[in-house]
């Protein structure tokens, strides 16, 4: 595998990595840096950058970046995102592997295979059922927290290629789940001709991530980074995965990292779509969700968003009031990157991640610094930028609110709680 340094820059197209489209661009945020490069201070000079924005595509609808940052840069050994990291998606994972086994997996021998497997936060209750899995995951160090649950990972990208050697050494998969990590994926046609490849006659293929009507309807902008290559609605979806003989049979919203939809696939006339696909569709149109209109309306409502953010920082600072960022989120560069927030606006952000503490937050170079730093003492607000986990961080940082502190939302406008 290549390693971050030697991988190339990021490369531009308008062409739709779907379905070979037009794609028209709606939102241009700017010079941004990879979301998840925490930075030591040597790492610096030497910081990469792309030109994050966003288009649709005509013909298929399918919403994506128009520059391509390289997937080794973004997922090599120490990628920092631990999934484990909120005790909400931990409960939320060992549900949805619960599901797995009273479902797909119940039959003799089940097999189920996890993309983006991460920290093994859905595989370790797979393996403590004693099921038969595999995680890919080309992560290097939360592949190892995976393994150290005794979790079977491989240890690289799934695509066509990897998921054919797996088929011909542990035979096809009955559940194929992902998690946010197909919208990560630009290759998409080597993903499903890999699901197409690595997939039992009636088993099913599962991805949850970031719902496009959610996104738009919340004015999320920050969903939008360097690893969220695609925003899928069920309308795009159904098309995408027909491509490559397989139908959408099942949608489900979900409330996680602010709004996501779990989609269910399986192979064309294996099993009978359920209405919800056809509602969702029917919502999606009236949303406006595949109008270009619609898209240019969230990029009017992102710019609002980043004018009031920053004269409301503006405001607090030149009063003298201190601004601690709370989670140091991936999504957060975004906002700190094209807001134009950095030390002088926000003092620090603090996060649970070691990985991340001590660090530098990309672009804007914000010292991240451990949780325990926030109370010590209470600044006057803080900055919630992990505000997809705002109550299970409400709930353990109520002292705060009791210190006279006061929360700044920017979901879905600037607002002080
Ligand atoms: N499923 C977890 C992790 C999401 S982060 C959760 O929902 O919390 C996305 C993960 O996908 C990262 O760990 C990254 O290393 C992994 N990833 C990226 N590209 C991948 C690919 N082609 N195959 C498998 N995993 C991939
Ligand atoms: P998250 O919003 O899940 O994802 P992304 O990085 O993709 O935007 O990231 C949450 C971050 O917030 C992660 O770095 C862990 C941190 N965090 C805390 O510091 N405290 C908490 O209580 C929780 C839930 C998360
Ligand atoms: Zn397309």
């Amino acid at each position: 595998m290549p390693t971050a340094d030697s991988a190339p820059p990021a490369s531009t197209t308008t062409t739709c990595q779907v379905c070979d489209g037009s794609v028209e661009e709606f939102l241009d945020l700017g010079r941004q840096p990879l979301s998840d490069a925490f930075l030591t201070e040597r790492d610096v000079p030497e910081e990469f950058f792309y030109r994050l924005a966003v288009g649709v595509c005509h013909s298929c609808t399918m919403v994506q970046l128009v520059e391509q940052v390289p997937r080794e840069r973004m997922f090599h050994e120490d990628y920092p995102y631990y999934s484990s990291g909120s005790s909400v998606m931990r409960a939320h994972f060992e549900e949805t592997a619960r599901g797995f086994l009273a479902t797909a997996l119940a039959k003799p021998d089940p097999f189920m295979v996890e993309i983006g497997s991460n920290d093994g936060v859905l595989l370790k209750t797979i393996r403590a059922a004693g099921v038969r899995h595999l995680g890919f995951e080309p992560s290097g160090k939360v592949a190892a927290a995976a393994m150290e649950h005794g979790v079977r990972v491989l240890n690289e990208f799934f695509d066509a290629g990897t998921a054919a050697r797996v088929r011909a050494d542990d035979g096809p998969a009955d559940a194929i789940f992902a998690a946010n990590t197909i919208c990560h994926i630009p290759y998409m046609r080597s993903i499903l001709e890999g699901v197409d490849t690595l997939l039992a006659p009636d088993g099913v293929f599962v991805f949850e991530d970031p719902y496009l009507g959610d996104i738009v309807a919340k004015t999320s902008f920050d969903q939008i980074y360097d690893e969220h290559f695609f925003f899928f609605t069920a309308r795009s979806v159904r098309a995408m995965v027909a491509r490559f003989g397989l139908e959408l049979v099942d949608v489900e919203r979900i409330p996680v990292h602010g709004g996501e939809v779990r989609y269910t696939i399986a192979r064309a006339g294996a099993r009978t779509p359920s209405d919800a696909v056809a509602e969702l569709i029917a919502a999606e149109e009236a949303q406006g969700l595949a109008d270009p209109a619609t898209l240019r309306r969230f990029a009017d409502a992102t710019a609002r968003i980043r004018d009031d953010l920053r004269a409301l920082l503006q405001r607090l600072r030149d009063e003298g009031h201190e601004v601690v960022g709370y989670g140091a989120t991936a999504k957060s560069a975004t906002v700190t990157n094209f807001c134009g927030i950095g030390t002088d606006l926000v003092s620090f952000v603090c996060d649970t991640t070691p990985a991340k503490q001590g660090r530098l937050t990309p672009g804007t170079h914000i010292p991240v610094r451990p949780a325990a730093a926030f109370a010590d003492p209470y600044p006057a607000y803080a900055l919630l930028f992990a505000w997809n986990h705002a109550d299970e961080i409400m709930a353990k940082e109520q002292g705060f609110r009791e210190a006279g502190g006061k929360w700044i939302r920017y979901v879905p406008h600037v607002h002080v709680s």
